[in-house]
Parts: C-alpha cells; sequence; structure tokens
C-alpha cells in the first residue's frame, strides 16, 4: 500500500511540476494575465504552487508517458479520462489554471483547475484516487502550517482562490473544503491542530446554507476549550472580493467579530419567529434544545441550557430533564 502510495505521489509530483512548467512558457500567457488580472502575485502563485494545463488533448499523457507512467496508472489517479465508449483517452485538466491539493506534508494528492473564461464547469477537481479523499482533505492546510510557526485559529472557506487571495492579504489561515460540506472528519483534523475554527462561507443562500450544516456537523465536537465561530460576509461578496475591496484590517476585524457559535445557534433558531406566542417559543426551545442535546457534556451544555432556560422564563431542570428523557428513549 505505502509502495502504491508512493507511486501516485510521484505521478502527482511530476504532474505538478509540468504544470508549473507550463504557466511559465509562452502558452501560458493567457493563465498568468489571468491571474494577475485576480491579482495574485508571482509571489503568491509560487507559495501555492500554481500552474497552467495546456490546451492539447495528450499533453500532460505525453510528458508522463516519456517519463515512463503508464496509462493505467495515469486514469487510476485521474490525470487521464478514458471513455468506455468511444475508447479515447485524453487528459482531464486541459487549458486551466491548476492549484495543486498538498498533503499535510506538502505532497501533491490531486489538482483543481479553473478555466479563464466562463465555461462550465467553472472547476474541474481530481476524483477521488487511492491517495486522495475529499472528506478528509483541505486545500491549503499545507501552506497554512508552512506559513505559521504557531497557528492559533484555522478559517474555513469556500473556494481556491478565497484561500490564495487571504494570503496574498497576509491571512495566512484559511482553509477550503474541496467543493464540498465540512465533513466530520475536516473538523476532527482541524481541531488536532487549532482550538479555534471560524466559518467563512460566500454571502449567498448556498453560502448560509452551508454554515448552518457546518454548524450541525461541529456540534458533537464542541468539547470545552475549543471554539467554533461564524462570520457572514456581505450578500454578493465572498472572502476573495470582500479583502480585496476593504483590506486585511478590516477582514481580520470580521474575523474577531464573528459570531461565537451559541449566538448563531439562539440567533437561526429565533429567525422567522416573533416569540410572542407560546407555540413559537416552544419550537424556539424545541429547535434549541435538539442542537444542545448534540454537544458533548460539559460546561458550554450546561451554559447552554440556563441561556435557553432565562430566554424562555422555563426553569433549566425542565430542559435538563427534557434531554435526559431522550438520551433514555434514543438509548
Ligand atoms: N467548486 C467546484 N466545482 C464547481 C464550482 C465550485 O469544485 N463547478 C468548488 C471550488 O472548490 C470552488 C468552491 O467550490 O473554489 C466555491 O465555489 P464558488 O464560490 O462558485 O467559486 P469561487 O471559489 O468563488 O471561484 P472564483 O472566485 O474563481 O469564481
Ligand atoms: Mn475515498
Ligand atoms: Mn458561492
Ligand atoms: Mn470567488
Ligand atoms: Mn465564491
Amino acid at each position: 500500500r505505502e509502495k502504491q502510495r508512493q507511486e501516485g505521489v510521484n505521478l502527482m509530483e511530476l504532474s505538478a511540476s509540468f504544470f508549473r512548467e507550463r504557466l511559465r512558457m509562452p502558452e501560458g500567457k493567457a493563465a498568468r494575465d489571468y491571474l494577475h488580472a485576480r491579482g495574485l502575485s508571482p509571489e503568491i502563485q509560487e507559495d501555492f504552487a500554481i500552474g497552467y494545463a495546456p490546451e492539447a488533448w495528450d499533453a500532460l499523457k505525453r510528458h508522463l508517458g516519456e517519463r515512463g507512467v503508464s496509462e493505467s496508472v495515469q486514469i487510476e489517479y485521474g490525470l487521464l479520462i478514458h471513455r468506455e465508449d468511444s475508447g479515447r483517452r485524453y487528459d482531464r485538466f486541459r487549458d486551466r489554471v491548476i492549484f495543486p491539493i498538498r498533503d499535510i506534508k506538502g505532497r501533491t494528492i490531486a489538482f483543481g483547475g479553473r478555466v479563464m473564461g466562463d465555461a462550465k464547469p467553472k472547476y474541474l477537481n481530481s476524483p477521488e484516487t487511492p491517495v486522495f479523499h475529499k472528506g478528509r482533505e483541505l486545500y491549503g492546510l499545507y501552506e497554512a502550517r508552512q506559513a505559521n510557526r504557531h497557528l492559533e485559529r484555522l478559517l474555513i472557506v469556500e473556494g481556491y482562490m478565497d484561500v490564495v487571495a487571504l494570503a496574498q492579504f497576509g491571512i495566512r489561515n484559511a482553509v477550503a473544503t474541496l467543493g464540498t460540506a465540512a465533513s466530520e472528519t475536516h473538523l476532527q483534523r482541524l481541531f488536532r491542530l487549532v482550538d479555534e475554527v471560524v466559518f467563512c462561507f460566500d454571502g449567498d443562500r448556498a453560502g448560509r446554507q452551508a454554515a448552518t450544516r457546518a454548524l450541525e456537523t461541529v456540534l458533537p465536537l464542541m468539547i470545552d476549550g475549543r471554539q467554533a465561530r461564524f462570520l457572514f460576509l456581505p450578500e454578493g461578496d465572498d472572502p476573495d472580493t470582500l479583502v480585496r475591496r476593504e483590506g486585511e484590517a478590516a477582514f481580520q476585524n470580521r474575523i474577531t467579530c464573528a459570531s461565537p457559535l451559541s449566538e448563531f445557534l439562539f440567533e437561526q433558531a429565533a429567525e422567522g419567529r416573533d416569540l410572542g406566542s407560546i407555540e413559537s417559543r416552544e419550537r424556539y426551545a424545541s429547535q434549541v434544545l435538539k442542537a444542545v442535546e448534540r454537544l458533548p457534556d460539559g460546561v458550554l451544555k450546561s451554559l447552554m441550557l440556563s441561556e435557553l432556560a432565562s430566554r424562555t422564563g422555563v426553569e433549566t431542570s425542565r430542559f435538563e430533564a427534557l434531554l435526559n428523557r431522550h438520551d433514555t428513549a434514543s438509548a
């Protein structure tokens, strides 16, 4: 297994160097212009090892072939696409800006590729391979660890560009999930490195839904001493657009002011309810209780119950009794 992994990592490194070289060659001009237009300096492109996949159908395939990498391995690692119907084989990444995804040790394990125009899909990612599991890996984690001797918190954003743009502005602790929701595995990994995570999704409907899902996912991981906070961006912004418009200091300030989990949880439960009627308070309390139930036993859980009690005028012990009843019912 380790040998197969090594072979895969070598293949990915060969490909990463290939993409980087191509960015510097004449054929990479449009990609260099694109990166410049998006405000990414050559230094930050270097830090993230950004590259360019040429337009040809077989540029990488030939490059790897000449270096003795079989087509079947290229297919297994998602670089070469094999169409069963026509039997055609061609490079997955063509005419795209390439973001290498590195594991915690800095080994390239996958790629994301962005079109430079409006073609769809906007991003193309490596499929699951023997070395790449989307539900585990976070873009930018290696780079964040490289840039910081001691990490106190990590910022979880949606996209490649968000991670790189924030880094360019000196905010070098952002990581992105790869076109998937933040999984429990993702969050476990981050909490092994830092005590605090700040979720910062796009200021759109999808971003707000992602925050709700992230809240659900993070609840069972909230042992005392850990913090999770939620940063909501203005409508239409993502971290990339916002940091460019407002600059580092304003963005840092937003991070400092991000809502703690408790606040987000109560606000979310109150949303759309007037809390003037017993029935709406019942639904409010039930929703909060359902979330509190998922917290591990600890000080945070107790404080959340007391807070719910004071907000609804019900004694804490009544809510505790309800929680315990659910425990036995589900056991
Ligand atoms: N994504 C993806 N496939 C797509 C669209 C998005 O994998 N077809 C993932 C990418 O990781 C992307 C992230 O979801 O970075 C967020 O998507 P979106 O907000 O649409 O893109 P941005 O990161 O804002 O990209 P850009 O600024 O380059 O338009
Ligand atoms: Mn897998
Ligand atoms: Mn979005
Ligand atoms: Mn964007
Ligand atoms: Mn975005």
